[in-house]
């Protein structure tokens, strides 16, 4: 693949859009792709910190494990959420001290413990009795968050069916057990559910923190870390703004000494929009359905299999065609994904559609959380490759952060080419940081 354009350094004048057409008009291009706009990734942890300062980022890798994704975040000093010894692997590989990794799985694989102890990865959940047992024979140094149970009903995925203990009945108990097995509880854990849209969801959840926090004490315990876990908007049209207004307040009432550390695990929030999905329409044949009428039918080169996972859970993309006017007259049309499997398709009802030929492009436009780091190759259809573009300021500014502390030469792959020739530091620290 040609260097210039798997990273792309834009100028002012230009949009990810023409990079994306830049892409699809060469004439060997036939595979589809993502594309990565390093910029928003940056931008959104600036926005992150801005609206909520006192809240450290620990970016959830399961959201998006790609080089470009983690580097850029390693780049800024940001923490990880890792759930499993090769997440850890991948994240320690990029020099991030064990320090800012947070083992966020409640239900751990021994050997994925073992390695933990073995790489000073200390802090990480845990939300039952056994698991504590297994914690002290496996790490026994570890720093233990108690996960609770705290899922919104508004929330998309809700967690709290398979983790999370009641903060009510359950948490008393568990942190006795810790203590009686001299294990070391640091403070508490939750996730409110992936996608959650009701604000005050944080709130109670910080509220429930603190009263957990206040048996802790009781019980011979200084907690010290509050991790607010993940569930913030992935949406560009849903900003972050509100929510972090009712945290900021919960947190003032409830957590207003600074010697609690709060940190919190975002996946989707970090890196959805800065994702688009490209994809080409390979096929296309028109039937009959039942009401007679005529239905389009389109197969592309990405589905359930090898990017769009939640199709198959009934979750939708925002997509539309790259050529066609806004204006075109509409069709009932069905787009399939190109295995084998029938529900590999955009979406459970016909959508209306311009008239689409073979050769044309879909661009899905907010395709960062969830699809690259859920694949299989089924049917042999591979994961779309990355192209990455960055706007030249964003590009000085992440030069001189690689500089240090993280070693210029662990960064090998996608961002090694936005280093040549830029050596100067850059103003925008300022404006970021
Ligand atoms: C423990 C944990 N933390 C963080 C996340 C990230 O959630 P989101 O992408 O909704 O922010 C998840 C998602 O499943 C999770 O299980």
């Amino acid at each position: 693949m040609a260097m210039d354009i798997r990273s792309l350094v834009l100028d002012s004048n230009k949009d990810i859009y023409s990079a994306i057409e830049e892409i699809i008009k060469k004439p060997s291009q036939d595979e589809p792709f993502y594309i990565c706009d390093v910029s928003n990734l940056i931008w959104k942890v600036h926005n992150w910190r801005k609206l909520m300062p006192r809240v450290e980022i620990f970016f959830a890798t399961k959201c998006n494990n790609s080089s470009i994704v983690v580097e850029t975040f390693a780049a800024l000093g940001l923490g990880f959420d890792c759930a499993s010894k090769e997440e850890i692997q991948k994240i320690l590989s990029l020099g991030v001290p064990p320090e800012r990794i947070v083992f966020s799985n409640p239900t751990k694989l021994f050997s994925h413990l073992t390695y933990a102890a073995e790489v000073g990865v200390n802090v990480m959940t845990f939300d039952n009795e056994a698991e504590l047992y297994k914690i002290q024979k496996y790490h026994s140094k570890a720093q233990l968050l108690l996960r609770l149970r705290c899922d919104d009903e508004s929330a998309r995925y809700q967690l709290g069916e398979k983790f999370g203990a009641c903060p009510v009945t359950e948490a008393s108990g568990l942190l006795k057990v810790a203590k009686s097995i001299g294990l070391n509880v640091i403070g508490i854990h939750f996730h409110v559910g992936c996608g959650c849209v009701n604000y005050m969801a944080y709130y109670i959840a910080i509220a429930t923190a603190k009263k957990v926090f206040d048996t802790g004490a009781s019980l011979g315990y200084t907690f010290k870390l509050l991790d607010i876990g993940g569930g913030y908007p992935g949406e560009g049209f849903r900003p972050l703004d509100k929510i972090a207004e009712f945290i900021n307040k919960a947190l003032e009432e409830h957590f207003p000494d600074n010697s609690v550390k709060i940190i919190a695990e975002p996946g989707k929030y970090c890196c959805n929009t800065a994702f688009k999905l490209v994809s080409r329409i390979h096929s296309k044949k028109v039937v009959t359905d039942h009401y007679e009428q005529k239905v389009r039918m389109y197969y592309m080169d990405v589905g359930a299999y090898n990017a769009l996972f939640n199709i198959l859970v009934n979750e939708y993309y925002m997509y539309r065609p790259v050529t066609i006017e806004n204006s075109a007259q509409l069709f009932p049309s069905i787009v399939w994904g190109p295995t084998s499997d029938t529900r590999d398709r955009l979406s459970e009802k016909v959508d209306y559609l311009p008239e689409l030929n073979i050769g044309d492009w879909l661009i899905f436009e907010e395709a960062g959380g969830y699809t690259v780091s859920i694949t299989c190759e089924y049917n042999g259809f591979a994961s779309p490759l990355i192209y990455t573009v960055i706007n030249k300021e964003d590009c000085l500014l992440l030069t001189e952060k690689l500089q240090s502390p993280f070693p210029q030469d662990k960064f090998t792959s996608s961002l090694e080419a936005f280093f040549t020739g830029h050596k100067n530091p850059y103003s925008f620290r300022q404006k970021y940081f």
